[in-house]
């Protein structure tokens, strides 16, 4: 029977009750379940609700459980139980008898399930923020070993200026370090415990909830309870979070599979992390990160589906909230999933030296050097950027570099072009003369990798 199921006096309806049953999805609070109620059996115990060897027989009966769960995680889906709560309730009844059914005093599933789920997150966070560790690590282990590499750095997709692959990197090690950040500051506002805010106006029993709170290795007890079981602004959070860095994941997948192109070629992708067409035996395609890219669709997803839920919903608990678990589950499992496949298709990618540099070379990504040369003999930049633009078509024309330019040729369009030009053109001077914060060159570079590589005892 449903734990509810005193006042009625005809069955569920078969559809209805599938339709209303939570416990194919909320299985995964098992863990989260069951030490919240042995968290609330000491309460109980403290208002005296129970005795303090109730509360053991009790502590003991969900331990045992936990350990039946650790060896067979999906046991109860063979259950027709409603939901985790009711199943975890009965098992507790099979074992113990009628002191099982006490367990509930004081509490609702409303706070209840809030409380699995700020744990459940809490314990997500710390596995997001390993697999971001792991990937920033390898990250950084490639920018060390790529920093003499030069390449064209683009906008518009066009070769803009050169830059290094490990440039590269360090600009999307930027990028999930402020994923880490928002994470850590998402758990603050997690790590706060609804447990004992009963249905919606608190409990009758004069539970400590600070102390129950703590119990639970939560820092600290949501003031209102009213707000307490209505609120999923770290559903939200997370999946805002969990967005944002599939943002980055795809960007960073986007940027490989480009780099990856037989037309590029600045990379090559493992044979363990791409896969082979069916049909064109030449193929060997980066499905690996063609699926991050994808992926990130059914997070975002995720993210307008739990807004779109909330939106409007009046206080305090409705039972549509009961569908904020399943974006949540797959949003997280996909980014921590896809945090995993970047950090591999990077462990055995093939950075080709030579094609990067040549690239650069090709691409005019020094014509700017040669305007800033210009002006610092004196010409006006506006002046200085138009003649350049001219320079760059002959080169164009004549399917040369700029450094190919003879020096008569470069006097031809403007007098104050001497040989010292040489020296400018040339990609590394160009790449080591942005030295202020943030820029590309080697020494900047090298610093960052360096303050990285202690930040994270590397060294
Ligand atoms: N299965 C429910 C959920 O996930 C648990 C809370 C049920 N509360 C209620 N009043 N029916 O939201």
């Amino acid at each position: 029977m449903a734990l509810w199921g005193g006042r009625f006096t005809q069955l569920p309806n078969q559809h209805f009750k599938r339709f209303n049953d939570s416990l194919y999805v909320d299985y995964r609070l098992v863990k989260e379940d069951i030490l919240g109620s042995i968290a609330w059996s000491k309460s109980l115990m403290m208002v005296n609700v129970i005795t303090l060897k109730e509360q053991k027989i009790l502590e003991n009966a969900l331990m045992t459980l936990l350990t039946e769960i650790k060896d067979n995680p999906k046991k109860m889906l063979s259950s027709d139980a409603e939901d985790i709560h009711s199943w975890v309730e009965s098992e507790l009844v099979r074992k113990i008898g009628l002191l099982g059914k006490k367990l509930h005093t004081g509490r609702s599933r409303n706070d209840q399930i809030s409380t699995d789920l700020k744990l459940w997150c809490k314990s997500q966070v710390s596995l997001l923020l390993k697999n971001f560790h792991r990937l920033k690590i390898e990250l950084l282990l490639l920018a060390e070993s790529t920093q003499n590499v030069i390449m064209p750095g683009y906008t518009h997709l066009q070769r803009a200026q050169p830059i290094t692959f490990a440039y590269w990197c360090l600009a999307y090690i930027e990028m999930f370090e402020r994923d880490v950040g928002r994470l850590k500051d998402a758990f603050k506002r997690i790590d706060i415990s609804p447990l004992g805010s009963g249905a919606l106006s608190g409990t009758s029993w004069n539970i400590d909830r600070e102390k129950l709170a703590h119990n639970l290795g939560f820092s600290s007890a949501t003031n209102n309870s009213l707000d307490s079981v209505s609120d999923r602004d770290y559903v939200i959070e997370l999946l805002s979070v969990a967005s944002i860095s599939m943002l980055h994941l795809s960007r960073f997948s986007e940027d490989l599979i480009f780099f990856n192109t037989e037309e590029v070629n600045f990379i090559s992708l493992s044979d363990d992390v791409t896969s082979g067409s069916s049909l064109m035996p030449q193929k060997k395609n980066p499905d690996s990160l063609e699926l991050i890219r994808g992926k990130s669709g059914r997070v975002f997803g995720a993210l307008i589906g739990i807004l779109v839920l909330l939106k409007g919903l009046p206080l305090a608990y409705n039972k549509d909230m009961q569908e904020d678990k399943e974006g949540l589950f797959n949003g997280l499992d996909t980014l921590n999933n896809c945090l995993y496949m970047a950090f591999l298709v990077l462990k055995n990618i093939k950075i080709n030296h030579v094609v990067c540099q040549e690239a650069a070379e090709k691409g005019y990504s020094n014509a700017t050097e040669l305007a800033d040369y210009l002006v610092k003999k004196g010409m006006p930049f506006r002046d200085a950027h138009h003649i350049v633009g001219k320079i760059v078509l002959e080169a164009i024309e004549k399917k040369i570099s700029l450094s190919q330019i003879n020096i008569l040729t470069f006097k031809k369009y403007s007098s104050i072009i001497s040989s010292d030009v040489y020296d400018v053109l040339d990609l590394k001077s160009t790449i080591n003369k942005k030295k202020s914060k943030g820029g590309v060159s080697k020494e900047q570079v090298f610093n960052t990798i360096s303050e990285l590589k202690k930040i994270n005892n590397l060294n």
